[in-house]
C-alpha cells in the first residue's frame, strides 16, 4: 500500500533563499536608487523582469508547489503518485531560474558573437527546464485528482480554483518560454506584464483562497462554510479569462474594465464569507456566540477548552500571533480590490486617478500574497513536520512589523497623490526614502522567517 510522502522542506528553504538572494535583492536594488535619487542600474529592464519572474516562480511558486504536494494528497485522501518526481520538479525549476538569471545578466554586456548566441540558447534551455518542472507538477496534480475516490465531495466547493491554478501555472510557463524564442533575450520581454497578470489572476489568488477556505476554520477558528464556492470560482475564472483574452486581442475597453470590476467584487464577497472582519473586531466570546451559538460556547467553557486554548483560537500560543499576518494580508487584499475597482472605473469614465498598475500590483503581491505566506508558513509548517510549535514566537511579531513596513514603503509613495504632499517636500522625500528601504525591510523579515523555520524544523 503506497504511503503519503513526508513534507519536502527543501522547497521552503529554496523559495526563501531565492527570495533573499534573488527576487527581493533585485527589487531592493531597483527601489533603492529610485528612493534615494541615485542612478538606476544599467539594463534596468533586465533587473525588473528578472525580479518579477524570480518572485513569481521562485518565491511564491516554489512555496505553493512544496506545500500543495504535501497538502493535496492528504486533502483528497490519496497518496501522491510518482513521488520521486517531487525532487525533480524542484531541481528543474531551481536550475532553470538560476541559469537563466545568470545568462540574462551577462548577455547585454557582450558583443554579438558566439558566446552571446550560446547564452541566448542557454536562456531558452533554462526556460525549458522551468517549463518541464511546472509541467510535471501539473501532471502530478491531475493524476492525483483522477485517483481521488469517486464519491469524494470535499473538493467540489474549491475545485474551480484548483483548476485555474493548474491552468495558470502551465500557461505562465509556456508563454514565458515562447517569448524567449520570438524576441531578443537582451531586450525587454513584451509579454512580461501579461504573464504577470496571468500568474496573479489564475495562480495566486485562486490557490490562496482555496487554501484559506480549507485551513482557516482550523487555524483561526471560524465556522465551517455553509456556502459552496463552486459558482464563485466559475464566475471568477470567466472574468479572469476575459481580462487575459484582452491582453491577446483588442477587446472593448468596457468589457475589460467590467471583468476587472467583477473580479474585485468577487474577491470582496469571498473576503466577506471568510468572516475575517468580524473575527478581527469582535471579542472571541461575541464571535463565538454570533457564529456558533451560545450552547457551543457554554459547552467549550464547561469542557475547559475555551480557557485552556488561546481565546478565539484552537492553539495555545505556540505559533505566536500568526493571525496578525493573515489579517493584514486580507486587509491588503481588500485594499487591492478597492484600488482595482477605482482603476477600472477610471478606464471607462472621466475619473482621473493618481496611480498606475505597479503599486496596485504590489499591494497584491507583497501585501496579500507575501504576508499570507509569512503567516501560513509559521502556523502550518511546524505541524507538517510534527513539531509542537515555533522556535521563536517573537519572530512572528517581527515578520508582521517588518513585512507591513515593507508593503507600506513599497506602495504608499506611489499611491498618495502628489498634490497632497506638494506643499511639504520633506514628507515626499521621507516617503521616497521609505520606498528605497522597502526591499531591505522585506529581506530582513525573510531572514527572520528563515531562521525561525530552520530552528523549528531542527528542534
Ligand atoms: C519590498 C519588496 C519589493 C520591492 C522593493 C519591489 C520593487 C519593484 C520595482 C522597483 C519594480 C519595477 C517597477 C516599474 O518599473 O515600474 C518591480 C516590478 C515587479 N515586481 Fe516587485 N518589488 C517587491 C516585491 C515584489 C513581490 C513580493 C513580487 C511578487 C511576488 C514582485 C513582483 C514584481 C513584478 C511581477 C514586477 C513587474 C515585472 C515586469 O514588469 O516584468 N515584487 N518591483
Amino acid at each position: 500500500m503506497p504511503k503519503h510522502q513526508s513534507f519536502q522542506k527543501s522547497y521552503i528553504y529554496t523559495a526563501l533563499w531565492l527570495a533573499i538572494l534573488g527576487g527581493f535583492s533585485l527589487g531592493a536594488h531597483i527601489a533603492m536608487p529610485m528612493g534615494f535619487g541615485w542612478n538606476l542600474p544599467p539594463f534596468y529592464h533586465i533587473w525588473v523582469q528578472t525580479h518579477g519572474h524570480l518572485q513569481l516562480l521562485g518565491w511564491t511558486g516554489l512555496f505553493i508547489i512544496g506545500v500543495s504536494l504535501y497538502f493535496m494528497p492528504r486533502f483528497v485522501k490519496v497518496p501522491l503518485p510518482y513521488q520521486f518526481l517531487t525532487k525533480w520538479i524542484l531541481i528543474l525549476i531551481t536550475t532553470g531560474l538560476i541559469i537563466k538569471t545568470g545568462a540574462l545578466f551577462t548577455i547585454p554586456y557582450l558583443e554579438v558573437g558566439t558566446i552571446q548566441s550560446f547564452l541566448t540558447y542557454l536562456v531558452r534551455v533554462s526556460a525549458g527546464l522551468e517549463w518541464i518542472g511546472v509541467f510535471l507538477y501539473v501532471f502530478l496534480l491531475v493524476t492525483l485528482f483522477k485517483r481521488k475516490p469517486r464519491n469524494y465531495e470535499g473538493l467540489k466547493s474549491v475545485q474551480p480554483f484548483f483548476v485555474l491554478m493548474a491552468t495558470g501555472f502551465l500557461l505562465y510557463a509556456s508563454l514565458h518560454i515562447v517569448q524567449y524564442f520570438i524576441y531578443d533575450a537582451a531586450g525587454r520581454m513584451p509579454w512580461s506584464s501579461m504573464t504577470t497578470d496571468i500568474f496573479f489572476m489564475l495562480v495566486l489568488f485562486p490557490v490562496a483562497f482555496a487554501f484559506s477556505v480549507r485551513t482557516f476554520p482550523l487555524f483561526i477558528q471560524i465556522p465551517p462554510f455553509r456556502v459552496s464556492f463552486f459558482w464563485f470560482g466559475i464566475a471568477y475564472g470567466l472574468s479572469a479569462v476575459t481580462c487575459i483574452t484582452g491582453a491577446f486581442h483588442d477587446l472593448p475597453l468596457q468589457l475589460d474594465a467590467l471583468a476587472k470590476i467583477l473580479i474585485s467584487c468577487i474577491i470582496l464577497i469571498l473576503i466577506y464569507h471568510l468572516k475575517l472582519i468580524p473575527k478581527m473586531i469582535l471579542s472571541p466570546r461575541l464571535f463565538m456566540i454570533r457564529y456558533y451559538g451560545e450552547k457551543y460556547l457554554n459547552d467549550r467553557i464547561d469542557s475547559g477548552a475555551f480557557t485552556r486554548a488561546r481565546p478565539g483560537y484552537y492553539d495555545f500560543g505556540q505559533y505566536g500571533r500568526f493571525e496578525l499576518l493573515i489579517f493584514s494580508a486580507y486587509i491588503w487584499l481588500a485594499i487591492f480590490a478597492g484600488l482595482e475597482i477605482l482603476r477600472s472605473v477610471s478606464q471607462i469614465t472621466a475619473l482621473s486617478i493618481p496611480f498606475g498598475h505597479d503599486p496596485v500590483r504590489h499591494v497584491f503581491l507583497l501585501g496579500f500574497i507575501t504576508l499570507l505566506i509569512f503567516g501560513m508558513a509559521q502556523r502550518m509548517l511546524p505541524g507538517f513536520l510534527k513539531k509542537k510549535g515555533l522556535w521563536s514566537r517573537r519572530i512572528v511579531g517581527w515578520t508582521f512589523i517588518l513585512g507591513n513596513l515593507a508593503v507600506l514603503g513599497r506602495v504608499l509613495p506611489m499611491l498618495i497623490p502628489q498634490r497632497w504632499v506638494a506643499g511639504v517636500p520633506e514628507v515626499h522625500q521621507w516617503l521616497m526614502y521609505w520606498f528605497g528601504m522597502s526591499g531591505s525591510f522585506a529581506i530582513l523579515a525573510l531572514i527572520l522567517l528563515l531562521v525561525n523555520l530552520w530552528r523549528t524544523f531542527r528542534g
